[in-house]
C-alpha cells in the first residue's frame, strides 16, 4: 500500500501556482473554460470524443466502422479503420497545405562527442522508405518481429518508421541490457532479424553493442540476419551470410515505398518491461488507437506550436522515447531534439548547453536527473541562455516538491509551467498530467486526468477511497493507448491488470486524490521498483543474484535513495562453505550487471546467514526493506521463522 511517510509529507504540499494568463491565451487550450469544455465533451461520451480527436490528429486510408468495441479485458479502437503510422509521421507532412513541412527539421541530433546531423521531413521520409525496402529485402514481411538495438542515433529512428511503413513489428531493447537479455526478448518476440550498431557512445566509452548481439546469438538467440550500422567505427567481426552492414544495404534502396494500409489493430510494436515476476513482459501496442492517444497528448500536454523546438531526453529504448521521442512529436510535424550520450559528457554543463544552443522551448525529463542536476548544482546552468524555454515536464517516477520547485526556478525561471505527467510502458501515453496553461500545478501532484481518462483510487474492495486515503491506482475506461495484451501471454495479461479488479485496470500504483481531486501518485505497490526511473522487478534481480554458483538465495528489495528515487538492495545467503568477502558483493553486483544489463547492477549486496522468512516460507520483503532503509522494524513480526535471521541482519548493520 502507499508510503504512509509519503502521504503525510505531501498532504503539507499547500504551494499552488495558477497559470499566467498571458501564457495561456496563447495556449492550445486556452484556459480553465476551455479545458472545462474538452472535459464535458468526454464525460457525455468517451467514445466520441476520441473519435473527433483520432479525425483531426490522425489521417486514415479508410474510415472505422465502430469507434470502440470493448469486451473487457480486450479493446479494439477504430474498428476497421486503414492506416498507417509512418505515413502520419512523415508523408502527410510533404503534402497538401503541410507540404512546407519538407524542409522543417523533424530531428535535430547530436551525438556524444559532438557530431550534429539535422534531418528533414523529406530526409526522413526518403531514408525511411528506404530502410523499408532493405527489411523487405531482406524478406521481412508484415507482423513479422524486428528487433532494434541501438544507440540514441536517427537511425533508430529510421528504422522504426520503416518497420511500422511495411506493417512489421519493432521491438526495441535498450542498449544498457545485455546479451541474456536479448536472448530472451529475441526468443519471446521469434524475431529473425536484428538491427544494431558497432556501437554507442557514452562517457567517452564505446558501448559495444555488436558484441553483446554475437553473445546473445551464441547463446540461443534464434535470429539468422544481422544489420549493422556504423555509429562508432571501431572493428568488429563481421559473420558471412548473417551480418551486413546499413550502408551496403542502403547504398541499393530505392527511396519509394508504399505505406502498407494497415489495419487500425494491426500490432505497431511490443516493447518489454518489468513486471512482478522474473520474466519480463512483452507489451503489445497497436496502430490507430496508440497512434491517436500520443499524438493528441503530445499536442496539447506539451501545447505543441509548429515553431517549438522540443526536447525529451529519455531514451528511445523506453516507452516515453517511443511516444514522445518519435511517434508523437512526429505526428505533429513537430522538431525533436534527440542527443545520444550521457548529462555530464565531456562535462555538467552539457544539457544547457543543447537547450541553449538549439533554442529549445519544451524540455521533458525525469525526476531523477533533476535531482542529479541539483546535485551538480545551478552554476553549471546559470552559464548558459535558458530563455527559449516556455514549458518544462517530468516522467517515469514521483518528484518531490524541493526537485519541482528547483526545476521551476532554475531551469523554468519561474516563468514555465511544469507538466508533471503520470503514465506506463502499459498505456501507451499520459494518462494524468496538468494541460498546461488551462490546470493550476502544485509540486508533487500530476493533478488531473487528461480529458477523456477516467481513474479512480480505490480501497482493496474495489470501492472508491475518500479524499486524502491512500489507495490502488486504477483506470476505469478503456482509452486508445491502451496495451493490447501481453505478447504469448494472453493468461498473464488478465491475470496482471484485469483480474485485481473485475473489468478494470489495475496500474500496479499507490496514490490518493487530495480535495480538489489531484491526484498524487506514491508509487509502485507491486514487487516493481522504480530505479532512477526505470523500471526493475525485484525477481529479476533475484534471480540474476542465484544464477551465480555461490548464491543459494537471494532478496532484492529497494531502498529510497536521494537521487535515483529508489536504489536496489540484495540480500544473499551463500552456499554451503563459501566465505564472505568484500570482494564478492562487488563480484554478484557486476554479475547482475552482466545478466540483465549495467541498468539493474545493484547498489548494494549484503549477506546474511539466512533470510527471514515466513511459517509459510515466503521471504518478508517489508522486513527488508525496513533493514535496507536502516528503519526501525515496524508491525507484525509473529510470523517470522527465525528472529535470530533478523536481529543478526540488524547487528550486521551496526
Ligand atoms: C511510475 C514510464 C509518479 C509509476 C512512462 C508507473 C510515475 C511507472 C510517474 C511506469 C509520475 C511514471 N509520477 N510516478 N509522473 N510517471 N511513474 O512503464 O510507478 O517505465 O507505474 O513508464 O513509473 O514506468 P514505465
Amino acid at each position: 500500500m502507499a508510503d504512509e511517510f509519503a502521504i503525510e509529507s505531501s498532504l503539507k504540499e499547500k504551494r499552488r501556482f495558477e497559470p499566467d494568463p498571458k501564457w495561456s491565451r496563447a495556449a492550445l487550450v486556452p484556459g480553465k473554460a476551455a479545458y472545462r469544455r474538452m472535459v464535458k465533451e468526454a464525460e457525455k461520451d468517451f467514445r466520441r470524443y476520441w473519435a473527433r480527436h483520432a479525425k483531426e490528429n490522425v489521417s486514415w486510408f479508410t474510415p472505422w466502422k465502430k469507434i470502440l468495441d470493448w469486451k473487457p479485458p480486450r479493446a479494439r479502437w477504430f474498428v476497421g479503420g486503414k492506416t498507417n503510422v509512418s505515413y502520419n509521421c512523415l508523408d502527410r507532412h510533404l503534402e497538401g497545405e503541410n507540404a512546407w513541412r519538407k524542409n522543417k527539421a523533424a530531428i535535430i541530433w547530436e551525438g556524444e562527442p559532438g557530431d550534429r546531423r539535422v534531418l528533414t521531413y523529406g530526409d526522413l521520409h526518403r531514408e525511411v522508405c528506404k530502410f523499408a525496402n532493405v527489411l523487405k529485402d531482406r524478406g521481412v514481411k508484415k507482423g513479422d518481429r524486428v528487433i532494434l538495438y541501438m544507440p540514441l542515433v536517427p537511425e533508430l529512428a529510421i528504422a522504426m518508421l520503416a518497420c511500422t511503413r511495411i506493417g512489421a513489428v519493432h521491438s526495441i531493447i535498450f542498449g544498457g541490457f545485455s546479451a541474456d537479455a536479448i536472448r530472451d526478448r529475441t526468443n519471446d518476440a521469434e524475431a529473425r532479424v536484428i538491427v544494431t550498431a558497432d556501437g554507442g557512445w557514452r562517457r567517452g566509452q564505446i558501448v559495444r553493442l555488436k558484441d553483446m548481439v554475437d553473445e546473445a546469438i551464441d547463446g540461443g538467440a534464434a535470429v539468422n540476419q544481422v544489420i549493422v550500422l556504423q555509429r562508432t567505427g571501431h572493428d568488429v567481426p563481421m559473420k558471412a551470410g548473417r551480418d551486413l552492414w546499413w550502408h551496403d544495404l542502403m547504398a541499393d534502396a530505392s527511396p519509394v515505398c508504399k505505406p502498407a494500409k494497415l489495419d487500425s489493430e494491426h500490432p505497431l510494436f511490443i516493447l518489454y518491461t518489468s513486471g512482478s515476476t522474473g520474466k519480463p513482459k512483452g507489451i503489445l501496442h497497436t496502430t490507430g488507437g496508440y497512434l491517436t492517444h500520443v499524438a493528441t497528448t503530445s499536442k496539447y500536454i506539451f501545447d505543441l506550436k509548429e515553431t517549438d523546438t522540443y526536447w525529451c531526453t529519455a531514451d528511445i529504448g523506453w516507452i516515453t522515447g517511443h511516444s514522445y521521442v518519435v511517434y508523437g512529436m512526429l505526428a505533429n510535424g513537430a522538431t525533436s531534439v534527440m542527443y545520444e550520450g550521457a548529462p555530464n559528457w565531456p562535462d555538467e554543463e552539457r544539457f544547457w548547453q543543447i537547450i541553449d544552443r538549439y533554442r529549445v522551448t519544451i524540455f521533458y525529463t525525469a525526476p531523477t536527473a533533476i535531482r542529479t542536476f541539483m546535485k551538480w548544482g545551478a552554476d553549471h546552468v546559470k552559464k548558459y541562455d535558458l530563455s527559449s524555454l516556455r514549458l518544462l515536464g517530468t516522467v517515469g517516477e514521483p518528484i518531490n516538491p524541493e526537485a519541482w520547485m528547483w526545476y521551476r526556478r532554475v531551469i523554468g525561471h519561474n516563468r514555465c509551467p511544469i507538466v508533471d505527467t503520470w503514465w506506463q510502458t502499459e498505456t501507451g501515453g499520459i494518462l494524468i498530467s496538468p494541460v498546461p496553461g488551462a490546470v493550476a500545478t502544485t509540486p508533487g501532484s500530476a493533478t488531473l486526468p487528461f480529458p477523456g481518462i477516467f481513474p479512480d483510487i480505490v480501497n482493496e474492495q474495489g470501492e472508491s477511497c475518500g479524499p486524502d486515503e491512500g489507495g490502488y491506482l486504477v483506470i476505469k475506461k478503456p482509452w486508445p493507448g491502451m496495451l493490447r495484451g501481453i505478447h504469448g501471454d494472453p493468461e498473464r495479461f488478465r491475470e496482471q491488470y484485469w483480474s485485481k479488479f473485475d473489468g478494470i485496470y489495475f496500474t500496479g500504483d499507490g496514490a490518493r486524490r487530495d480535495r480538489n481531486g489531484y491526484f498524487w501518485v506514491m508509487g509502485r505497490v507491486d514487487d516493481v521498483m522504480n530505479v532512477a526511473g526505470h523500471r526493475l522487478s525485484t525477481m529479476e534481480v533475484e534471480s540474476a543474484l542465484v544464477s551465480h554458483p555461490k548464491v543459494a538465495e537471494a532478496a532484492v528489495v529497494g531502498r529510497p535513495d536521494e537521487i535515483k528515487g529508489t536504489a536496489v538492495v540484495g540480500f544473499v545467503s551463500l552456499e554451503g562453505d563459501v566465505a564472505f568477502d568484500a570482494s564478492l558483493a562487488e563480484e554478484l553486483r557486476s554479475h547482475v550487471a552482466r545478466e540483465i544489463g549495467p541498468v539493474a547492477r545493484p547498489d548494494e549486496v549484503r549477506i546474511a546467514a539466512a533470510l527471514p522468512k515466513t511459517r509459510s516460507g515466503k521471504i518478508m520483503r517489508r522486513l527488508l526493506r525496513d533493514v535496507a532503509a536502516g528503519r526501525e522494524t515496524t508491525g507484525d513480526t509473529t510470523t517470522l521463522e527465525d528472529f535470530s535471521v533478523l536481529a543478526s541482519l540488524r547487528q550486521d548493520e551496526e
